[in-house]
Order: structure tokens, then C-alpha cells, then sequence
């Protein structure tokens, strides 16, 4: 099978200098990428900004906005049969970029911002979608109630939750514990365990999902 994955956060530019971006180191994406050329699938990985090496067999695009992870995702989507939506994409973006370094003793700067396209919601939005779908909502609260909420607005096949204010878990961290949310209202929980063992259960659990659909 093709995988798309998207992995990392965005960086969205003030100035030369300066950016807006959500925590994300990118393992959870690039496990999952491992794990799925580890069980022979193709996969096209499209990564932010990370300080991690990408998998050499996967054929990896590189971006730094979310404009430019939206592009990417849409331009590779031919023959994708699984695209799994991992990555911490900025929801805001300044509404212009300064040329310039803003110098501090101009004052405290006024940033007006504006929202980035989701990918997700757009892929979700595809009326002619061909491959399975899946999303993440990384929550601090109600992580039940949320991820709900993103599996059925965004429309995707399945949405795999994780608290992010569990301690040792989640950003930057080698471990996570998920719950994977499904449409008919069920969900299943993989317990703690190392990124790369979950990123295997995972890559199992889309594959079967996918061939059951
Ligand atoms: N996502 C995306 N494009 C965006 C924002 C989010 O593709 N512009 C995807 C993420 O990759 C993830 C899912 O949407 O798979 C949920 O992202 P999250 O940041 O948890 O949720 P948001 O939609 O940003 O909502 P909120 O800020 O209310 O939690």
C-alpha cells in the first residue's frame, strides 16, 4: 500500500527572524513512517521542519508553512491509499510578512493574524476520496469530546487521540499513549509504550481498516 504521511510542525514567518509554530518534534509521524516501510508499503513523507533523519526509503518532501504543506499534500495524493495527518500544523499565520527584522525599539510589535487552510478537513472534504483517512487531535482537556468532534467535522475514517498534558508523554517525548477513535462510536486505547512500537500497531490497524473498506 501508499502511504501519505504528514509529520512536524509548520513555521509560519513574522520577519526574517521570527515565527509562530506549535510544539511537535515530528517521532509519532516519523514512527509510523518507519513502521510502515518496515512492513513493505511505500510511503511519500511530508515533513516540517525537524531535527530528526528521515527513513531513506521514504520519498521525503520538505516543507516550512502550512501553505506549503497543504501544496504538497494535494500535489502527492495520486494513488495514495492511506493518508495519515500527524503532523502539528500552525492554525494561525501573520496576515503579512515584514521583510525586514522588526527592531525592538520600534515598540512591542501588533501582530495581525489569519488562519491557515486545514488539511485534514480539506482531504476529508474530497468527494471522490479513495484512500482511508486519518487524523490526530493532540488535547489537554475533554480528549474524548474533541477528537469526537475533529473525527466527524474534519470527516475522517478514524482519529487517533493523545493526551497532551500527561507527563513523559506526547511532545518530544519517546513514549505516548493513544486512543483511537473510530465513526460507529467505539474506540480502543494502546496503552503507554515507545512511539515506534505504537507507530507499528497503528500501521497495522489502518492497513485492515483499509482493506475493510
Ligand atoms: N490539521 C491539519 N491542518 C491544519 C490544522 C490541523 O491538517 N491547518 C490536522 C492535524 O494534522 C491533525 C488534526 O488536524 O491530524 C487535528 O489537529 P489539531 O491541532 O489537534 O486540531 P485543530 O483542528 O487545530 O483544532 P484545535 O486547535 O481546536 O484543537
Amino acid at each position: 500500500m501508499k502511504f501519505l504521511i504528514t509529520a512536524g510542525p509548520t513555521r509560519e514567518p513574522i520577519d526574517p527572524v521570527r515565527y509562530i509554530s506549535n510544539r511537535s518534534s515530528g517521532k509519532m509521524g516519523y514512527a509510523i513512517a518507519e513502521a510502515a516501510l518496515d512492513a513493505g508499503h511505500e510511503v511519500v513523507l511530508i515533513s516540517g521542519p525537524v531535527a530528526l533523519v528521515a527513513p531513506p526509503r521514504a520519498q521525503i518532501v520538505r516543507v516550512t508553512t502550512a501553505d506549503e504543506m497543504y501544496n504538497a499534500v494535494h500535489a502527492n495524493l495520486a494513488d495514495i491509499d492511506i493518508a495519515v495527518l500527524c503532523a502539528a500544523v500552525a492554525d494561525f499565520k501573520p496576515t503579512e510578512y515584514v521583510p525586514r527584522k522588526i527592531k525592538k525599539n520600534e515598540g512591542v510589535p501588533t501582530i495581525d493574524l489569519t488562519p491557515t487552510r486545514d488539511i485534514l478537513a480539506s482531504l476529508g472534504a474530497l468527494k471522490e476520496k479513495k484512500f482511508l483517512l486519518a487524523g490526530f487531535a493532540a488535547e489537554t482537556d475533554d480528549l474524548e469530546k474533541n477528537a469526537r468532534t475533529k473525527l466527524e467535522k474534519k470527516q475522517c475514517d478514524v482519529v487517533i487521540g493523545n493526551d497532551v498534558s500527561a507527563p513523559g508523554l506526547g511532545f518530544e517525548s519517546d513514549e505516548n499513549e493513544l486512543t483511537i477513535f473510530l465513526p460507529d462510536h467505539s474506540s480502543r486505547v494502546l496503552q503507554r509504550a515507545s512511539k515506534r512500537d505504537l507507530a507499528k500497531s497503528l500501521v497495522k490497524i489502518f492497513c485492515g481498516m483499509k482493506q475493510n473498506c
